[in-house]
């Protein structure tokens, strides 16, 4: 549980009062603006007190004013500069044959760290492939999941499994939106003529969860979407890839090439590269 101390320089503003999305701090009788004992445990640590807090007289759970918190200050134009990035924003396929500096991924992560999540603290890590050799080495292994999973798809009682596993909303994207790409796909991915799975990227960022956590689905497209913001204002083009994480997910020999962890699920993947 997210302790939450207020220091004796609080100035009583009632500013975190007014703030705090689940009413943890109230006045007491003596006009002390106080943690509530019986509200603390819901404390999300959102940092809306820290923020607020001119005097930086509180501290919330794991929170800290240096590691946490920082003057930002934001351009003159920087409306402009926002309806730029989301007008010219567009999902990426076509990669030029160049590596992405590492430090520009790292910014990227970064970016995607300032995703707001449904309840903080953030629940997935990431693990960024910049390897292009690795990821074409590794397509194979897609190519043979999903030909695999053409062949259940076909066959009602590996379906009937599929869905059960999946839940029905989750299916009927397979059904109606992915396996129909792949199958028309196959001829083309079999013979090495295109590869419509990770697109010949140089990199791939994978949001990784713990197994049989909480479902942190929103989070991590939310994230996902700040990934492919922040890659197109570095200059790069990305795409959400939806067929590439239940692939590694099933797949054991793509779980150990890129070596995913036991105790993790690979829940979404974004493919990022120079745009041609
Ligand atoms: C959750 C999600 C999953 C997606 N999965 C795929 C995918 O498997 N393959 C693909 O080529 N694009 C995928 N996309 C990209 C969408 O097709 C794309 O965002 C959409 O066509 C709108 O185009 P835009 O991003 O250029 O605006 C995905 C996007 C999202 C948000
Ligand atoms: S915002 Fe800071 S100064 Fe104001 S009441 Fe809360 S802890 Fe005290
Ligand atoms: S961190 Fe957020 S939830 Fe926790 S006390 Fe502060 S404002 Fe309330």
């Amino acid at each position: 549980m997210a302790v939450i101390t207020i220091s004796d320089s609080c100035k009583k503003c009632r500013v975190c009062v007014e703030l705090c999305p689940n009413l943890i701090m109230k006045v007491n009788e003596q006009g002390q603006v106080v943690p509530q004992a019986e509200r603390q445990h819901l404390c999300i640590e959102c940092g809306q007190c820290m923020a607020a807090c001119a005097s930086k007289s509180i501290t919330a759970g794991s929170l800290s004013y240096e590691k946490d918190f920082f003057e930002a200050s934001r351009p003159e134009n920087a409306a402009a500069v926002f309806d730029d990035l989301i007008h010219t924003r567009r999902s990426v396929r076509n990669f030029k044959d160049k590596a992405v500096e590492q430090e520009v991924l790292g910014k990227i992560v970064q970016a995607i760290s300032f995703a707001p999540p449904a309840f903080p603290p953030i629940k997935y890590s990431l693990m960024v492939i910049n390897d292009r050799e690795l990821l074409k080495k590794s397509l194979p292994l897609y190519i043979s999941m999903y030909e695999g999973m053409m062949k259940m798809m076909k066959n009602p009682i590996p379906r009937f499994f599929i869905r059960r596993a999946t839940g029905t909303p989750r299916y009927k994207v397979i059904r109606n939106h992915l396996m129909p790409i792949i199958e028309a796909d196959m001829p083309l991915l079999k013979n090495g003529s295109e590869d419509t799975l990770m697109r010949h990227a140089p990199a791939m960022i994978l949001f990784l969860q713990e197994k049989n956590s909480e479902d942190i689905q929103a989070d991590v497209y939310i994230a996902a979407t700040v990934g492919t913001l922040a890659a197109h204002a570095y200059g790069l083009g990305s795409t959400i890839v939806d067929v590439i994480a239940p692939a590694i997910q099933r797949s054991p020999g793509l779980r150990s090439l890129y070596n995913i962890p036991d105790d993790k699920d690979v829940v979404a993947a974004l493919i990022v590269g120079y745009p041609k």
